[in-house]
């Protein structure tokens, strides 16, 4: 941590220190403690080493929401036990968010059985009150409390912001977990304001924040709730949560794979290399590997066929894009031979499109090959077909989703507010 100067202890809860930084009046040092606590705080007991595991976590989760294009406070680890992240003022809100009703919801909501499945997930706010267990709250109290932070007034289109980005960590986490067997049952997280005023996912993610269920089975439970099911609490019992809480941490290391999805631009012809390049762009933006290819299915069939057993051999997960101008036969070729998903975008211009495109759609009966215009259309295209086995491309079409929506609401923002 030496090349961190630390300033002055800017607060100190009952896990963690936030300390400022001497060189960058932005940014703040998040200094992890050996405690675990429940309750708020009434069952408190020195965990050694958890700071650690706790540090691993939140930064494995915060890279992978990183990763997916959510926006976070996170910046960098500083030690084994810290990291540095955006200096919030801190929305004194907790987020949650349910897949299946257990704990308290069950309380709160008599008649709702344990397993009841949300689809969408169900969200809840609290109050953060330690001394009146944090109550929960509407979104109404919420906007009515009328908070302001770092110049930010907390209003509808924030909260709204706030609860679809809430939904979508979830989601992205979920789909993550589910790559290892394991059930994430429900989740809370806080968000924070920085000295920009922007509205960021802050605080920590650990073994803390959720339920996980590996193989959605509750006996397996990973969490902090094995801790707080404790009644009289040994050393032993307290191993056990450490050994949990490496466990999960361990698991994290699987949850950002290595690049695997691989997309093929085969193009009939160079002339269409522009074309082709901006479909690459969209799918490298994406997250997906690329290649360009350039065959000729009228002209030099066999080779198509070569480029195609190549692909079919590597074993890779391959999705084709075919780009042909004028009459298109190498996406129905390719389509015709092959298993493997086909998706034609051929260079279309207003003047010809009338005329070629049906080279791409009506093609013969036993072919299943799609067709669409746009250069981005055929990338996500792709990547919807790649996100059903791969849950970092899922999840990134997911916060494209979430990014569109907070694009519309500010413009919408911005031109409510406009004096014409
Ligand atoms: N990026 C950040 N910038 C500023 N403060 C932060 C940031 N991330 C977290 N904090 C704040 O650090 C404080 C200490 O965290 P800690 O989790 O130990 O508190 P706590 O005792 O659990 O209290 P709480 O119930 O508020 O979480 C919290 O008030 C939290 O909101
Ligand atoms: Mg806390």
């Amino acid at each position: 941590m030496a090349e961190y100067k630390l300033g002055k202890l800017l607060i100190e809860g009952k896990t963690k220190k936030v300390y400022e930084l001497v060189d960058d009046p932005n940014l703040c040092l998040l200094q992890s403690k050996d405690r675990i606590t429940a309750g708020d705080g009434v069952k408190s007991h020195e965990l050694e080493g958890k700071a650690a595991i706790s540090t691993a976590t939140t930064v494995k989760v915060f890279q992978l929401l990183d990763q997916a294009g959510i926006k976070t406070a996170f910046v960098k680890i500083a030690s084994e036990t810290a990291f540095i992240s955006k200096k919030c003022e801190m929305i004194p809100i907790e987020w949650v968010t349910r897949r299946l009703a257990t704990g308290s919801f069950l309380r709160r909501n008599p008649g709702v059985p344990e397993g009841f499945r949300f689809n969408p997930p169900c969200q809840e706010t609290f109050f953060k009150d330690d001394a009146n267990h944090d109550p929960q709250w509407s979104t109404a109290q919420i906007i009515s409390a009328g908070f302001v932070l770092n110049g930010v007034v907390l209003g509808k289109d924030e909260v709204d912001i706030i609860n679809r980005t809430t939904l979508a960590v979830f989601e992205v986490l979920e789909r993550a977990w589910a790559s290892r067997d394991c059930a994430l049952i429900d989740m809370k997280i806080e968000f924070g304001v920085d000295t920009s005023g922007e509205i960021l996912v802050a605080d920590i993610i650990d073994s803390d924040s959720w339920r996980l269920w590996p193989s959605g089975d509750k006996r397996l439970m990973k969490d902090k709730q094995v801790y707080r099911n404790l009644s009289a609490v040994t050393q032993a019992d307290l191993d056990t949560v450490k050994r949990n809480f490496k466990w999960v941490a361990d698991q994290l290391d699987y949850l950002v794979p290595p690049p695997s999805a691989l997309v093929v631009i085969l193009m009939g012809s160079p002339s269409d290399e522009e074309h082709c390049k901006k479909i690459a762009k969209h799918v490298t933006d994406l997250g997906l590997r690329v290649q360009l290819r350039v065959s000729s299915a009228h002209k030099a069939t066999e080779e198509t066929l070569h480029i195609l057993a190549e692909y079919e051999g590597s074993g890779e997960k391959v999705v084709l894009i075919a780009v042909a101008g004028r009459s298109n036969g190498l996406g129905p070729v390719l389509s015709g031979n092959t298993p493997l998903p086909v998706i034609n975008c051929p260079p279309t211009r207003p003047d010809n499109v009338a005329l070629d495109i049906w080279s791409s759609l009506n093609v013969p009966s036993g072919l299943g090959c799609t067709t669409v215009l746009y250069p981005e259309s055929a990338a996500l295209a792709a990547a919807q077909i790649h996100a059903l086995h791969d849950h970092l491309v899922w999840s990134r079409l997911r916060v494209k989703q979430l990014t569109n929506f907070i694009a519309l609401k500010n413009a919408d923002i911005t031109l409510r507010n406009l004096t014409l």
